[in-house]
């Protein structure tokens, strides 16, 4: 009885295993394919989570005017050196700009002995300030001193638990009119992890001093001066992304984000505190997203404020359209223009590309009933003086204008982004063209999970099997400094602090996904086995043949796959697999390779071919055809 019992478990797993060994991916390379979007992968980004403020914009003093959160001295701390005195606000006299109208006042009653340093001021950044062997920082400041002050400045960079001096420069003494001071803080051997370390700027003698706009930037991206981060920009250039959404999101709109104050010399603008309740210096301004664009070779998705959120209902958006027009013009008109001169006089006299303008955020949510009209204003004018470009609404079903791109977010938990996998499979192909401009699965904080990431990575195969009517895509928000009280947002792409940033499982997803694809969207049908997606593509000049395979199930998964009509097929590929151990794997600041795409050979491929997909996984298979 018991050998029968066992005869019919051995024969009921073999059969198991039979049915599941059918999961079988029909690949057609003869049918008749759709081109794929070029420009599918791309970023959003706006200042939320310290996104520039202490993340990708590379200053490392927090407070440099003095105006955060709202002109206060946070951040700024006195150093006692040999003398006597004490720091203030000072909001009463001119300062070096109009929009530099605070400044901190030392007061030094009295003098240290020998020359020496009297007094100082230290910031310790945005939750530290590291500090790299052989790395020459870049110091400016403004400063003014009172009649009869003679004493002298000097800077430094110092360990704040014991003070060691990792690099100083001394400077002459200020004069009674304000004067902009730059220098250089050059290290040498410095063995520092903690990134604990603190900016001081001290005076010698005795007297009144202001100091204001008081900046230390390490070296950049590409070496432009104030540019961006290394690291992270290393990061973004991975992801192979074609475009940048700015500057929101939520950002835009409700504060009424105003470009005009966010160009010209970073010293003269006046920066606002900003729709995330923190301070915003707009050093980050729209000549910055340009460059930040141009560095990585990105198109800008220009975001233009309709007035949602701020303006009454009945209000008259001409104003915001003019605006509108002015900032294309900025950006992308010739040098005889009066906008596209004022871009020459900030430094760069060559036009950007744009081809893409998108209208408000999110109207959907309160503003359905104006956006119709305020829409028609903005379409009118823009393709009245630039035909060329693409106007994106950000509702759909307008009936006066059809938009040419009609942007759609989601932020979903991980299971719904797999039911919604199918959703562009029957969109109308004559209707506008989708961008989904936001979008994440939400599971994980403040950085995604695995489970979150095969949530994306399935939604991305509808998306990419999609992608002649969805033309791009951008996963927000991307970037979130980690530190406590930073961020804003639970579920967010990349998370850094001062000394170093990292990809969640998630990043992960979308670097494959940007990085690996064709230029054409290859017929395929996965039969078999549930919580499996695919989404394969070609590219026509190599022949390669991307195969993206997402598992959401806790057991490894046979697919056979056919190759149907082609030809010169390779018999060596080669396999990128995303994994971890259980769905609430993850990365993190202190594991920050803990999960990340690994490639091998893939061997013995045919014109069928078995390949396993791991558990809980992403894998991008790379067939080589002729
Ligand atoms: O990405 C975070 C926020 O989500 C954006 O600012 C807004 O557009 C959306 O509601």
């Amino acid at each position: 009885m018991l050998y029968k019992f066992l005869l019919l478990l051995v024969v009921l797993s073999s059969l198991a295993g039979l049915v599941r060994a059918q999961t079988t991916l029909h690949i057609d390379l003869a049918a008749p394919t759709r081109a794929m979007s070029p420009t599918l992968y791309g970023l959003m980004t706006e200042e939320i989570n310290h996104s520039f403020e202490g993340g990708l914009y590379a200053e490392l003093i927090r407070n440099p005017a003095m105006k955060d959160p709202a002109y206060k001295l946070d951040h700024w701390d006195v150093v006692k050196g040999g003398g006597e005195g004490s720091i203030a606000l000072e909001k009463g006299i001119a300062g070096p700009t109009p929009a530099l109208n605070a400044s901190l006042r030392m007061d030094i009653t009295q003098a240290a002995a020998n020359g020496g340093m009297s007094l100082g001021v230290m910031n310790t950044g945005y939750w530290g300030i590291p500090v790299l062997a052989n790395t020459t920082y870049q110091v400016s400041f403004y400063a003014k001193a009172a009649p009869g002050f003679t004493g002298s400045l000097r800077v430094a960079l110092e360990r704040s638990l014991d003070e060691q001096v990792w690099a100083e420069t001394k400077l002459g003494a200020p004069t009674g009119e304000w004067k902009k001071y730059t220098c250089t803080l050059q290290t040498g051997a410095v063995k520092d992890v903690s990134g604990l370390n603190r900016f001081v700027l001290s005076a010698s003698g005795a007297g009144q001093l202001w100091l204001t706009q008081i900046s230390l930037f390490p070296p950049t991206y590409h070496n432009r001066p104030k540019g961006n981060r290394v690291d992270m920009m290393e990061k973004l250039a991975a992801m192979h992304p074609t475009f940048l959404r700015f500057p929101g999101g939520s950002y835009l709109d409700p504060g009424h984000y105003e470009w005009k104050k966010a160009v010209g010399p970073a010293d003269e603008r006046m920066g606002h505190l900003s729709e995330w309740k923190y301070w915003s210096s707009d050093a980050m301004g729209l000549l910055e997203f340009l460059l930040w664009c141009e560095e990585l070779q990105m198109e800008p998705v220009l975001c233009v404020s309709d007035g949602r959120g701020w303006l009454p209902h009945e209000g008259d958006v001409g104003g915001l359209v003019q605006d509108a027009l002015d900032e294309i013009e900025y950006v992308s008109g010739d040098v005889r223009t009066p906008w596209g001169a004022r871009r020459a006089a900030d430094g760069h006299p060559k036009p950007f590309v744009l081809h893409y303008v998108e209208v408000g955020n999110e109207d959907y949510f309160d503003s359905t009933f104006v956006y119709e009209q305020r829409f028609a204003r903005f379409f009118d004018a823009i393709k009245a003086k630039h035909p060329g470009i693409q106007v994106i609404s950000t509702i759909r079903n307008l009936k006066d204008r059809k938009p040419d791109v009609v942007d759609e977010h989601y932020y979903l938990r991980p299971t719904d982004f797999e039911r919604q996998v199918h959703l562009y499979d029957n969109y109308s192909r004559t209707g506008p063209k989708i961008f989904v401009g936001e979008w994440a699965s939400i599971e994980g904080q403040p950085t995604p999970n695995l489970h979150a990431a095969l949530g994306d990575a399935a939604w991305m195969t509808g998306v990419e099997r999609n992608s002649d009517i969805v033309v791009m895509e951008a996963y927000a928000p991307l970037l979130c400094n980690v530190n406590t009280g930073a961020t804003q947002w639970p579920t967010n792409l990349i998370g850094f602090n001062a000394r170093g940033s990292f990809g969640s499982p998630s990043y992960y997803v979308l670097q494959l996904f940007g990085s690996q694809h064709g230029n054409q969207l290859v017929h395929a049908l996965l039969e078999g086995q549930e919580h499996l997606y695919q989404s394969v593509t070609r590219d026509d000049k190599t022949g390669t043949v991307y195969v993206k395979l997402v598992n959401i199930n806790a057991d490894a998964q046979p697919v056979d796959l056919t190759l149907a009509g082609a030809s010169g097929l390779a018999p060596e590929g080669t396999a990128t697999v995303l994994t971890g151990d259980t769905p609430a794997s993850t990365n993190s600041i202190d594991r920050p390779e803990n999960i990340v795409p690994v490639a091998t050979v893939l061997k013995g491929v045919g014109p069928t071919f078995r390949y396993t997909l791991a558990p809980y996984s992403v894998t991008v298979l790379q067939l080589k055809t002729q």
